[in-house]
């Protein structure tokens, strides 16, 4: 390889192989921006330190925003020796301004200064990713909102269960994307705290102001308290690949439900053409792929994280080359959800729905409950009133026909409580509409719930 940050007490070459197997610069490129600002911050620091005179500091981060101007027009030459983003940036800031650049590295070690890269930049992926979760949950409100009056069969064990609002439905998932927002909110200012000042492990001996240069950086929680943890620790990188996957577990387990929904058996829904794919061989087909495609890489992303936790365990305290493994898994992670989760509302977006098929996927059992109910309100027992309208759905089973087939007189002869006005009960409409309370599926609570999300959102 070329000549090397750290070759000074070196006098062998490296195995290419080894070359190769060592750099980082593929996968860390994409933080040259925040490589580039740190540094620029570090430049400032050491000048207010009185290590760096103004002038050398001023040049420096010109220098830096020269480097920078080369990533940008995608001009910067990679070249042999370039490990990392850091050495590379480092490496191309002396070609620049000459010998000056050297004392930027002043107190700083890339230990410190890789976890400064990867927090500034999870800071703002973490911002992009809840963004995207913000018009997705948007997308899920307003159609609950439009299409308020669509029924849909509740299913529990994928067994018909209960009539629900179809937007009772949207906003469940809603509901499991608002939290998933709430983790990325809750972890940012762990994410945001500042290691760098923390030199390779034992502290910085040039009196940086760290305060001032987690100002100065945007760090809004602070700068890590131990600088043998701010080298070890990447907790932060652990529970955003946790946020990540939960985020997508949740988006697969949407995706499996319009899945079935789209199945030519249920046919409550169809995927716009613009996500779906046709077959090499039947020209019938439409395969809701961008469903099938969110459900597997949330997969991988489960990878992602129990890699990461492999990677992690066993590292003794302070840096170890084991870390630069997390890079894969994460930038993977933070580009793969936020491709998932814009693909996601493009599908809910102009997800077509088929509210008749919807309303014959309701059958009379599934007001059963609704029956045993009716006899609670007359005054018995729920236990008893359930192997009343137990027995209901039996005779309607023997007689092969629908629980609603029964008539009064037909119920009267299972219990004495049943009167004319139980044929009320077969109502999928009312069946719903009696879920008035706080959180059911009444359209009431349905648009109250739609309300706290747009007010979560205008307040976040
Ligand atoms: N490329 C390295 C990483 O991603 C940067 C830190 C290297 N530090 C070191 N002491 N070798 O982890």
């Amino acid at each position: 390889g070329g000549k090397k940050l750290w070759g000074g007490r070196f006098t062998g070459a490296t195995d290419p192989l080894m070359d190769k197997f060592n750099e980082s610069l593929p996968f860390d490129r994409c933080m040259w921006r925040e490589d580039i600002k740190g540094s620029q911050a570090y430049a400032r620091a050491l000048a207010k330190a009185g290590v760096l005179t103004e002038d050398e500091s001023s040049k420096i981060q010109e220098g830096l925003g020269e480097v920078a101007k080369e990533w940008e027009s995608e001009k910067f030459e990679v070249k042999v020796g370039d490990e990392d983003i850091h050495t590379a940036n480092e490496r191309r800031l002396s070609e620049i301004i000459g010998k000056v650049g050297g004392k930027l590295h002043t107190g700083r070690s890339r230990n410190d200064q890789v976890a400064t890269d990867t927090r500034l930049w999870l800071m703002q992926q973490v911002q992009a990713m809840r963004e995207n979760l913000a018009d997705l949950m948007r997308v899920a409100v307003d159609r609950a909102e439009r299409e308020v009056d669509v029924l849909l069969p509740g299913y529990t064990h994928l067994q018909p269960a209960m009539t629900v609002r179809w937007g009772h439905w949207l906003l469940s998932h809603a509901a499991a994307w608002q939290r998933d927002d709430m983790r990325l909110r809750d972890l940012t200012p762990r994410v945001a705290m500042m290691p760098l000042g923390s030199g390779a492990l034992a502290g910085n001996p040039f009196g940086v102001d760290r305060q001032a240069l987690a100002k100065d950086l945007g760090f809004i929680g602070g700068v890590c308290p131990n600088s043998m943890d701010a080298v070890s620790d990447r907790d932060f990188v652990l529970e955003t690949l946790f946020a990540t996957a939960t985020h997508l577990t949740h988006l697969s387990r949407w995706a499996e439900d319009l899945i079935i929904y789209s199945s030519g058996q249920f046919k409550f829904v169809q995927c716009s053409d613009a996500y779906a794919t046709g077959s090499s061989l039947m020209p019938q087909k439409k395969n809701p792929d961008a469903l099938e495609l969110i459900r597997g890489k949330a997969g991988r992303l489960q990878g992602a994280l129990a890699g990461m936790m492999a990677v992690m365990k066993g590292a003794p305290t302070t840096y170890n080359k084991d870390f630069q493994e997390a890079w894969q898994p994460m930038f993977d992670s933070v580009a793969t959800t936020q491709d998932c989760t814009r693909i996601a509302t493009g599908v809910l977006s102009t997800l077509k729905i088929n509210p008749e098929r919807m309303l014959s996927g309701l059958s009379a059992d599934m007001l059963a409950t609704d029956l045993a109910e009716y006899l609670v309100r007359k005054g018995l027992p729920f236990r008893e009133t359930h192997h009343i309208s137990g027995a209901a759905v039996k005779m309607a089973e023997d007689r092969g026909c629908q629980l609603s087939d029964l008539t009064p007189a037909d119920l009267k002869t299972i219990n004495d409580l049943f009167e004319d006005d139980v044929t009320d009960v077969w109502d999928f409409q009312r069946s719903a509409e009696m879920r008035d309370t706080e959180g059911g599926t009444s359209k009431r609570s349905v648009l109250q719930q739609a309300e706290k999300i747009k007010k979560y959102l205008a307040d976040e």
